[in-house]
């Protein structure tokens, strides 16, 4: 049976995603910081699904409890799937922003995936299959919409997620950017804000079993809100029509004086 870990597993899309995949018959290792909720969702899905299910209780923020995750990443059995999906947000502009919340986000959002990953990608390498999922947001597209350097995290994401697949892709290691909208998870209220006041809520249930659509299809980027996929064909295409002009030695003649 394969194995898949999944951070933030002990509510909103890890949670989702947990069930998912124990499902599909994977064995799982739980992580998040609440023990009793990981426990119970490891009691439900042994039960549901007769996988093997690991709990490993770890802040992700706190190098040595990272390291406890990032130590199980290269030991055995061997993970298969890696979700990359624990993470906060942040509410409210940069200038006002306590640098201590920031810190704790970036480490959470940026630095702790950053590190699973790296821990997990060298054997997926090796045995020349194997799989990344990263969570990332819209708002990594439209920055603009919410202030304050969540979106920044999450665009990180994106483009961490898109460069590591270029580069592990033909070695066998397929690596998923899945961008959420607004969602119906704890995220909200525990950054403070009434989820009752968020417009265009997706259900959770929804937005993970969309996501696994595209995970299937092997999708580079996921964003299970939107309709059509030629919008991001049309995206990727203007983007390459960016790109085209990179390589130019010269400054563009509208910045010549
Ligand atoms: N919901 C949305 O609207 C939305 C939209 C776009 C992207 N996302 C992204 O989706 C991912 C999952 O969030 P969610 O919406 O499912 O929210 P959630 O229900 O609040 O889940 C967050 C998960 O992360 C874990 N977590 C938080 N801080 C942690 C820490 N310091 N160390 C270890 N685990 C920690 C939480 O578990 P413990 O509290 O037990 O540690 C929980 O399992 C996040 O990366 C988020 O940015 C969400």
């Amino acid at each position: 049976m394969p194995t898949a870990l999944v951070t933030g597993a002990s509510s909103g899309i890890g949670a989702v995603y947990a069930r998912r995949f124990a499902a599909r018959a994977y064995d799982l290792v739980l992580v998040a910081r609440a023990t009793d909720r990981l426990n119970a969702l490891a009691t439900e899905l042994r039960a549901a699904y007769g996988v093997a299910v690991e709990v490993i209780t770890a802040d992700l923020i706190d190098p040595a409890q990272l390291d406890v995750v990032v130590n199980r990443l290269r030991s055995s059995p061997p993970i298969d799937l890696l979700v990359n999906n624990a993470g906060a947000a942040l509410l409210g502009g940069f200038a006002g922003a306590d640098p201590a919340d920031m810190d704790k986000l970036l480490r959470l959002n940026v630095q702790a995936p950053t590190l699973l990953a790296s821990a997990a990608v060298g054997a997926m390498i090796e045995r020349g299959h194997g799989a990344i999922i990263n969570i990332a947001s819209v708002v990594a597209l439209i920055p603009e919409y919410f202030p304050g350097i969540y979106a920044a995290t999450k665009s990180y994401m994106l483009t961490f997620s898109r460069g590591l697949a270029a580069e592990v892709g033909p070695k066998g290691v397929y690596v998923q950017a899945v961008l959420p909208a607004a969602t119906r998870t704890e995220i909200w209220g525990r950054a403070g804000a009434d989820i009752e006041q968020i417009p265009g809520l997706m259900e959770v249930d929804d937005l993970v079993d969309a996501a696994l659509v595209g995970f299937d299809r092997k999708e580079e980027v996921t964003i299970p809100p939107v309709p059509e996929a030629t919008a991001w064909d049309a995206f990727e295409q203007a983007r390459g029509g960016l790109a085209a002009g990179f390589g130019n030695s010269k400054p563009g003649a509208r910045y010549l004086g």
